[in-house]
């Protein structure tokens, strides 16, 4: 993204739509979406001076990429944060002001410590079956983790609301019974309970921070409640997160989201989340300006698989850019030691013709980077890992990152790894996660990274393939001899 883009009649309705009430920009990726963002953010601070401004992203690695471009594009102070930075200087305005949110490992020992407290002492227990054959207690407490995760996310905060609510978005393979709700329900309480005898904590975790914004948003002084706020990735959020983004911005909310990119585990819809999204107030975006017809073509025809996505009403096919490329290319390999020769073969080659470029290794985990950080390290090559702070993304070199990181960014050239069976697609879904949902964000995933690419791509298979490779159409890649 730079100065000179001249943006597209229907890209500068955006941009200067007008700055109350709301507005949702989906698009395809490469379609504007931040362009438009950041653009319109520069429009609100010209016409609007006086008015508060805030940015949310999804992950800290894309906060960053946004101040960057903002710097590069002379918008002079950007705050961008994301949905958690944002949400906890705001938790010390309410009731909560010295609360400590429970999250990740310590949060699942403490549900761990409820489930076997309910078990012990509780009178009707029945926890759901997880017909697992091995580790039947991980799998449940996970199975526990996630489904709290849900009831908190979707703000439901009574029995009778749980044991009432459609479970959409969880699978079938795990059956429900409203007994195991009420079970799973006394394992909340408890958790809850035990939070709650820790002043620490105040009875409230991560997942309750959006509902609790919005309960106590007459506690937040007027001066942090911005005037407009943007969002980019918004498809990433909770339900809850996204009302109380709406709840608490005083006068616009700009919106920029594509579920095509939905990879995490949502099921929310815009009414929902309290979005007016009605009439001109949402735009949809078909065009690209970031890859080739080459890139797009492959990237298209795989999207058209996930017959779960298609049947969404919120899909739309892109449109097949102009800018013509080179074919992408399919490296097949049979080992680790074959991927690495392939990488540094590629990278070497992409280095001594376009040194200016940039160049992005995506790798479904940070182990993978960090191996072959020292490796191309060793070899001399300018490389950084973007990880959570120190995100130097614009400029030259080779950048390492995850599939889930890579969204939202872009570089020349990408370089995708870590196609092989039980890698991606991972191994199995979590227990009690639908089986065609899991594989649909996936997909997804492989999706994200391809267009990701901007002028040249490169897939790398390792034994056993991934069974996405069978999905990718051989009129649209040429394999690597
Ligand atoms: N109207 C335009 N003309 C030329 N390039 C554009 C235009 N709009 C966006 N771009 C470029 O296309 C790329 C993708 O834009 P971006 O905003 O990142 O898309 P999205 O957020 O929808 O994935 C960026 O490099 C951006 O500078
Ligand atoms: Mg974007």
């Amino acid at each position: 993204m730079s100065n000179d883009v001249t943006l597209t009649s229907t890209q500068k309705k955006c941009v200067t739509f007008k700055p109350k009430g709301d507005l949702l920009v989906q698009g395809i990726p490469g379609s504007g979406k931040s362009t438009i963002l950041l653009a319109r953010s520069k429009y609100l601070q010209e016409k609007k001076p006086h008015d508060s401004q805030l940015f949310i992203t999804f992950s800290r690695a894309l906060t960053n990429y946004v101040k960057q471009l903002a710097t590069k594009n002379g918008i002079e102070s950007i705050d961008a944060k994301t949905f958690h930075q944002w949400g906890q200087e705001l938790l010390k305005e309410t009731d909560y002001p010295n609360t400590i949110l429970k999250l990740g490992k310590d949060r699942s020992e403490i549900i761990r410590y409820a489930k076997n407290i309910v078990n012990k002492h509780g009178k009707k227990v029945s926890f759901p079956n997880m017909r697992v054959e091995k580790n039947e207690h991980r799998v449940l407490l996970k199975f526990l983790c996630d489904e709290i995760e849900w009831i908190k996310g979707n703000g439901i905060i009574s029995r009778n609301e749980y044991l009432s609510t459609k479970r959409t978005g969880r699978g079938n393979d795990i059956r429900v019974t409203k007994e195991n709700r009420e079970t799973i329900y006394d394992v909340l309480e408890k958790y809850n309970e035990i939070l709650e005898n820790d002043n620490r904590h105040k009875g409230i975790d991560g997942d309750d921070l959006a509902r609790i914004l919005i309960e106590k948003a007459d506690q937040i002084p007027d001066s942090l409640r911005p005037d407009h706020v943007l969002v980019d990735e918004a498809q990433d959020l909770h339900t809850m997160q996204l009302k109380a983004i709406s709840t608490i911005s005083q006068k616009s909310l700009t919106i920029g989201a594509d579920k095509g990119q939905q990879i995490y585990r949502r099921t929310f819809t815009w009414k929902k989340a309290g979005i007016d999204i009605i009439g001109n107030r949402s735009k949809y975006l078909k065009q690209t300006f970031r890859s080739t017809r080459q890139i797009i073509e492959l990237a298209n025809d795989f999207q058209e698989k996930d017959t779960l996505f298609t049947k969404d009403q919120d899909y739309h096919k892109a449109q097949v850019p102009e800018i013509e490329g080179k074919m992408p290319e399919l490296c097949l390999c049979n080992n680790k030691d074959e991927e690495e020769k392939n990488i540094i073969e590629q990278v070497t080659k992409i280095r001594s013709s376009y040194p200016d470029d940039t160049i992005g290794i995506i790798a479904t985990t940070h182990r993978r980077l960090e191996q072959l950080e020292e490796l191309l390290d060793d070899k001399g090559f300018p490389v950084y890992r973007i990880k959570d702070n120190n995100a130097d993304i614009v400029s030259p070199g080779v950048k390492l990152i995850t599939y889930q990181s890579s969204k939202g960014l872009e570089f020349d050239h990408v370089i995708i790894t870590g196609l092989k069976q039980g890698s991606l697609p991972y191994k199995a879904p979590s227990p009690g996660d639908d089986e065609e949902e899991f594989l649909s964000r996936e997909r997804k995933k492989l999706y994200v990274a391809v267009t990701r690419a901007k002028k040249t791509l490169m897939l790398i298979a390792t034994k056993k393939y991934s069974s996405f490779i069978q999905d990718l159409n051989d009129n649209y890649y040429e394999v690597k001899k």
